[in-house]
């Protein structure tokens, strides 16, 4: 099934899960598009649509949530999954369920939090003194949860 996997990333971990997903769906006729470089995406070649962005500061990328408001007539008649990457376990699903409109949570197939990665070789300053304060971490650490590509990957098979 021709799939396209659409994301915003911030430094990298959303680009990194969006090739993971391809890898697993066997990466024939699976196209990913960075939304930063892809402002109009034609969705009809595509019979699944796989969109994921990263929280930071509570919040998915405005540019997610903007592609799915622009696209919701044409999201609706696809098979849709979803993720996000975070690193605050606690609020993961209210930080899911907040990244994507209501109507658009409920339709899709799959819908997970995939964990994420601190990268402070990729953090300016004022980043490195947040996430320090928030989460009392200051070197680089990686929490991508496997496991949940692989049901998503399952999800479109
Ligand atoms: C400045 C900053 C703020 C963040 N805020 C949150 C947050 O509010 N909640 C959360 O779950 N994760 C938070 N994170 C973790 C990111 O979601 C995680 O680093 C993710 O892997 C980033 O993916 P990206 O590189 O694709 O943008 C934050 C990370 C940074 C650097």
């Amino acid at each position: 099934m021709k799939t396209a996997v659409i994301y915003a990333t911030s430094h990298g971990t959303t680009e990194k899960v969006a090739q993971k997903i391809k890898l697993g769906l066997g990466e024939n006729g699976i196209v990913t598009f960075n939304l930063k470089t892809n402002k109009t995406i034609d969705l009809s070649p595509y019979e699944n649509i796989v969109i994921g962005g990263s929280i930071h500061a509570g919040s998915v990328q405005g540019s997610v949530r903007d592609f799915c408001k622009k696209n919701m007539v044409d999201l609706l008649q696809k098979r849709v999954a979803l993720y996000v990457c975070a690193m605050n376990e606690p609020e993961y699903e209210q930080e899911l369920k907040s990244a994507f409109p209501e109507i658009l949570y409920n339709y899709a197939v799959c819908k997970k939090v995939v964990g994420g990665e601190f990268n402070f070789e990729k953090m300016n300053f004022l980043e490195k003194i947040i996430v320090k304060k928030v989460s009392g971490i200051s070197e680089t650490v990686e929490k991508i949860d496997n496991a949940a590509i692989e049901e998503i990957v399952t999800s479109l098979k």
